[in-house]
């Protein structure tokens, strides 16, 4: 087999063989293939795209590249989300303690923030104290106590994806719908849960822009699940703007934290409990209207808020600050952005507040960035809301003051401003299982 016949053949959108696909990627992994061919390879897929079995192919070969987790002790329990990634994205901290606490075994691996997108790991890291790498057994033991672990992801977790992603963020070719799928799924694969919910966001903020396109990365995610015999859903939501009002690290995990006590955004409580629904009826075996009930009783109650406290603790984290969030302090230095006009806000672009998040101190311009959990962004005002000139729309955090007038000019630059009241968007366009 020579690569350069098999990158000619899906050049010209003919069908690659289960073998093919097996040698390339095993091959490309172990640098038996060079860059400039699997380049080529992945534009060619841009191009011409890949069927089903193409991408069950590719998704089982990347996921059976390194470790995978044996999550078999929890039989059906073992649950598992995923999100596409977005700006102010905290529902992982959410979610998880809510299903825990329903009886869910969750058993995940987290990534962290690169550029205008957090990551829950950093988040989780603003708790003093927190470990986010604990060993295979250690890891199995606390989610049979607790019924929840969450670490960063195992280097030897899918490795043929790691190496292939790398290639495609440098090569244009990240926003192909067959590889994206089966990137993620590999992921999810190895993770070994028994259940899969994925949060597919599509909107200014999200690989997805456009619900069509989400749509299809989130049916051909499902059916790469079904396929492998975990039950897997997806539901399809907004990030058309940011997801509740705190961008950040600290921030974001009071912001959490809130909605654990009953309050908070209300559109971050809508679509928490929405993932936790889908993941607490796949893994617990509910209907999807009993689920719904079991899920606001738990918040209702306290166990969710409880559970998260629990999972804190377990991890080494100091659960004084649950108790008491004022200890996560206030960044040095905050400024005020101002509505220039009378109006409403019309949008609020995702990605450019993510930026300018970053540019603070929150997420990271390189891997080897160091975070800062107190830089951040507060949305007071967000789409549909009335503002009158001089209100302040936006908050900002930082404990370096010479990032201030960038980041101003890039919050200031994402909203836009109309004199016509404005309609809501939906949060949750569709759940696909
Ligand atoms: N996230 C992934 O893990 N892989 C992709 O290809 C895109 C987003």
């Amino acid at each position: 087999m020579r690569m350069y016949d098999l990158i000619e053949k899906k050049k010209h959108g003919e069908e690659l063989s289960t073998e093919e696909i097996r040698e390339t990627i095993t091959s490309y992994t172990a640098g038996d293939i060079p860059d400039y061919q699997m380049s080529a390879m992945t534009m060619a897929v841009y191009f011409r795209g890949m069927s089903d079995r193409e991408i069950f192919d590719l998704t089982e070969t990347m996921a059976t590249s390194g470790d995978t987790v044996d999550l078999s002790a929890f039989g059906d329990r073992s649950v598992d989300k995923h999100s596409t990634g977005g700006v102010g994205d905290k529902t992982t901290l959410i979610v998880t303690p809510i299903v825990a606490a329903c009886g869910g075994a969750v058993a995940k691996m987290s990534g962290r923030g690169l550029g205008h997108t957090g990551g829950t790991v950093d988040k989780l890291e603003s708790f003093p104290g927190f470990r986010t790498s604990l060993e295979p057994a250690e890891f199995i033991a606390q989610v049979e106590r607790c019924g929840l672990a969450v670490i960063g992801q195992s280097a030897d977790l899918a490795p043929a994806d790691k190496k292939l992603y790398a290639l495609r963020d440098v090569t244009a070719t990240v926003d192909s719908i067959p590889l994206i799928a089966s990137s993620i799924m590999s992921k999810k694969l190895a993770a070994g849960t028994h259940s899969i919910v994925l949060d597919v966001k599509c909107g200014s903020g999200a690989f997805m822009r456009g619900i069509d396109n989400a749509v299809t990365l989130a049916e051909t995610m499902v059916r790469i699940g079904k396929a492998h015999g975990r039950n897997t859903a997806a539901v399809i939501s907004n990030m058309d703007r940011p997801l509740g009002h705190a961008i950040g690290n600290a921030s974001e995990v009071c912001e959490a934290m809130e909605v654990l006590r009953g309050a908070g955004p209300d559109d971050l409580r809508e679509i928490c409990l929405t993932l936790a629904a889908k993941m607490v009826a796949l893994s617990c075996g509910l209907t999807d209207e009993q689920a719904k009930e079991t899920v606001a009783e738990t918040l209702k109650s306290g166990k969710a808020l409880a559970k998260f406290r629990e999972w804190i603790g377990e991890q080494g984290g100091d659960v004084a600050y649950v108790d008491d969030p004022s200890l996560f302090g206030e960044a040095a230095y905050t400024a005020d952005v101002l509505a220039p006009v009378d109006g409403y806000i019309l949008a609020c672009n995702a990605e450019q507040i993510g930026t300018a998040a970053m540019v603070l101190g929150a997420g990271r311009q390189t891997k080897d960035s160091v975070i800062d959990p107190r830089a951040g962004i507060y949305l007071l005002k967000k789409p549909a809301d009335e503002v009158k000139k001089g209100d302040v729309i936006a908050r900002l955090y930082t404990e370096k003051a010479d990032t201030l007038p960038h980041a101003e000019a890039l919050t200031l630059g994402a909203v836009t401003f109309t004199d016509q009241p404005v309609e809501e968007q939906p949060l949750v366009y569709r759940v696909i299982s």
